[in-house]
């Protein structure tokens, strides 16, 4: 019989162990995408949320490290009962030194009829719904009686100048996913926390899908005329998807610009899992999903350092249209990547105009500013000038001696050596 207290480590500190290595993988000088442009990054980073450690200490120091396997059974110790008795806020999580949480919000106007409050309440790591041995990330924004409570990440570096990214995610609906506690009131004084009224978690066969009024964004931004971006509207049918580099309306015309963004219906769903990648080059910006390209373009392709933002929010305009009360939308992502190049100089990204949609159909743009202003921002952005990615932002370019691939890897958030010559 093998004792039961065991020497061996758990997985839980081999991960810790194997993510030091794997902040950027020190055998990689640099790392190459798929594509007809297959340009090279200097830096890479994957976070995997797929298994969040349950013990409050581990989970402290836990980095989501590549568990590889993608899609596969996750092996971890312990039951197989739900991994988390209470969902972490990823606020709480070292995610939160290199990714923001905001917890900012915009008054609402004729336009954008809806408050919109960020909250950070709705970014946390709960279970899988549907998988008894995963955990995700899940994004919230919820529709109450007078305001949209949203969920936004920014990069802290404001540097990136040239990034491929892809999320894994999907979404969906109903209360299928344990949430967190609420912790206080939000800045509007109201309850975040509203879709799961104290009733039994109810563990679902499939998901139900999200109601409309929503929109999820994954986008490179500098300003609102130098931003890259990925946009899904849960009001479009579940394959629909857009994609744009802006600006994408001409308000002088009052007409969106042609090249500017282009509505593609996939052959997937965003309601199951399918990964979402944007290739921001010098000349090109590139739309995947799942391996296959389905957009690009060389209109006003971003030449700003920029930070990424990942988003879930609803303001009741024209863009995203209206949630009903009461109703509220989840994203899960399984895992987040990137490969990019940075600046050593921090961009001036403006705080008073984020991209907090330029909205379709405005009539001219005196309105802009008014409609853009923020409402207080009480969490302001350190003024991240590049040191944050320390070593590997040197301008000088470095020899590539050894070149990694991150696409048709064996696992996902593995680069495979592509050539070597270090010796
Ligand atoms: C919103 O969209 C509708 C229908 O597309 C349009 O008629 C209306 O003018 C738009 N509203 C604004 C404020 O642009
Ligand atoms: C990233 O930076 C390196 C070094 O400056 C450069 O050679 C490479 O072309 C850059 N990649 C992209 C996609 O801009």
């Amino acid at each position: 019989m093998i004792p039961h207290v065991s020497i061996i480590p758990t997985l839980s500190i081999i991960l810790t162990i194997i993510s030091q290595v794997y902040a950027n993988d020190p055998k990689c000088d640099c790392y190459i995408v798929s594509g007809p442009e297959p340009g090279y990054f200097q830096n890479y980073r994957f976070w995997d949320f797929r298994y969040m450690p349950p013990e409050p200490k581990l989970a402290k120091e836990y980095d989501f490290p590549p568990l590889g396997n993608d899609g596969d059974t996750i092996k971890h110790d312990g039951d197989a009962g739900p991994l988390l008795k209470t969902p972490v806020l990823l606020k709480d999580t070292k995610f939160a030194n290199e990714w923001v949480v905001q917890s900012w919000s915009r008054g609402s106007s004729s336009l954008f009829p809806i408050r919109l409050v960020n909250s950070e309440q709705n970014v946390f790591i709960t279970n899988d719904p549907l998988r008894k041995d995963a955990t995700n990330l899940v994004m919230r924004t919820t529709r109450l009686e007078d305001h949209s409570s949203t969920a936004e990440i920014e990069t802290q570096s404001r540097n990136i100048l040239h990034c491929s990214i892809r999320v894994k995610l999907r979404l969906f609906g109903g209360d299928a996913i344990l949430q967190p506690p609420i912790s206080g009131k939000s800045t509007s004084g109201q309850d975040e926390n509203e879709c799961q009224e104290g009733g039994e978690l109810v563990e679902p066969e499939v998901l139900a899908s999200p109601p409309g009024g929503a929109c999820a964004g994954i986008f490179t931004y500098y300003d609102t005329a130098s931003e890259s971006d990925i946009e899904i509207l849960t009001s479009d049918p579940p394959n629909r998807i857009h994609y744009a580099n802006q600006p994408d309306y001409d308000f002088a015309k009052d007409e969106m610009i042609p090249g500017a963004s282009t509505v593609v219906d996939l052959p997937v769903q965003w309601t199951s899992w399918t990964t979402h990648r944007l290739d921001w080059f010098s000349k090109d910006s590139l739309w995947w999903v799942d391996g296959i390209m389905h957009d690009r373009k060389t209109y006003s392709v971003p030449y700003h350092p920029s930070m990424l933002v990942i988003n879930l929010w609803s303001d009741g305009g024209n863009w995203t249209g209206n949630m009903a009360v009461g109703d509220c939308v989840y994203m899960g992502i399984e895992w987040i990547e990137i490969a990019y190049n940075a600046t050593t100089d921090g961009a001036d990204i403006s705080d008073e105009l984020p991209n907090r949609r330029h909205p379709n159909h405005f009539l001219n743009t005196a309105n802009i500013a008014n409609e853009f202003a923020r409402e207080g921002d009480p969490e302001k952005l350190s003024d991240n000038s590049g040191e944050s990615d320390g070593k590997e932002e040197t301008a000088v370019p470095r020899e590539c001696r050894v070149a990694c691939r991150i696409d048709d890897v064996q696992h996902n958030g593995f680069p495979e050596v592509v050539w070597d010559y270090s010796t």
